[in-house]
């Protein structure tokens, strides 16, 4: 049985303040949904504040980025005995960083191996464009993104990692995918992928989110799939969606 998982990618919002105040909105309606895992990723100057917010709160805390290295001469990146400091969670590889700050399926590998050394849970991200959709490329492409960022790992390291499903032209357009069509894409090429590197056994237990134009409305749909263990959300983080969401994944 794979324990639902919801996580708020806050993306590049909120001052300190204004995230103190979403999680005293949030945290009451979802703080008792237990059967969820729940994770709020704000900006990380928001990390030490929320991080004492949400302690023994059950809610977890990711980061939306790092650096593989633990040191350095690195202008103005975090490391994961940084992101340790303050997390549990780290998203890994969006595709927002992917288009706009080079990232690739390479740096997405070094990254996942040194947030899991930390001890931290990567949520790894794969996603095609519009053109590769169009062009019929989205099984290469999630597979070139799976083979290669989770490549030359034991079968125990990806059995920690949560995966999410984001379709490039999903993201903030309010055009999901739909729930059949996000399904096949998470068991076909995805969970059926990590089988042929890592066994039956890692493939049947790896949570994978779907992300992309996620709100309250559309959320029960995709838990509905067999293959769906939850959402990674960006634009329905405020209140009323994100407890609604949360509680969708809980029924
Ligand atoms: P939206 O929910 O705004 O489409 O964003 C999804 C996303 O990028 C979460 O990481």
């Amino acid at each position: 049985m794979r324990k639902p998982f919801v996580a708020g990618n806050w993306k590049m919002n909120k001052t300190v303040e204004q995230a103190k105040a979403l999680v005293a909105e949030i945290l009451p309606g979802i703080q008792s949904i237990d059967s969820v895992e729940r994770v709020f990723c704000p900006p990380a100057t928001s990390l030490p504040t929320l991080s004492e917010l949400l302690k023994d709160s059950g809610v977890g805390l990711g980061a939306q980025n790092m650096h593989w290295e633990a040191s350095g001469a690195y202008t103005g990146e975090l490391s994961a005995g940084m992101v340790k400091e303050f997390c549990q969670y780290v998203i890994l590889g969006h595709s927002e960083r992917r288009a706009y700050f080079a990232e690739t399926d390479g740096t997405v590998n070094k990254k996942t191996k040194a947030a899991l050394a930390a001890g931290l849970t990567p949520i790894v991200c794969v996603g095609e464009t519009l053109d590769e959709n169009k062009a019929n490329l989205t099984a290469e492409v999630i597979k070139r993104q799976i083979h290669q960022g989770l490549a030359e790992m034991s079968p125990e390291q990806a059995s920690k990692i949560v995966v999410a499903y984001e379709p490039v032209w999903a993201i903030g357009t309010g055009l999901a995918a739909t729930a059949p069509e996000a399904n096949t894409v998470i068991k076909s090429y995805i969970r059926d992928t990590m089988k042929e590197m890592f066994g039956a056994g890692v493939a049947e237990g790896v949570r994978i989110l779907y992300g992309g134009s996620v709100t309250a409305a559309n959320a029960a749909e995709f838990f509905s799939q067999p293959d769906i263990d939850g959402a990674l959300v960006g634009g329905a983080c405020s209140k009323p969606d994100f407890i609604q969401i949360v509680k969708a994944a809980a029924a």
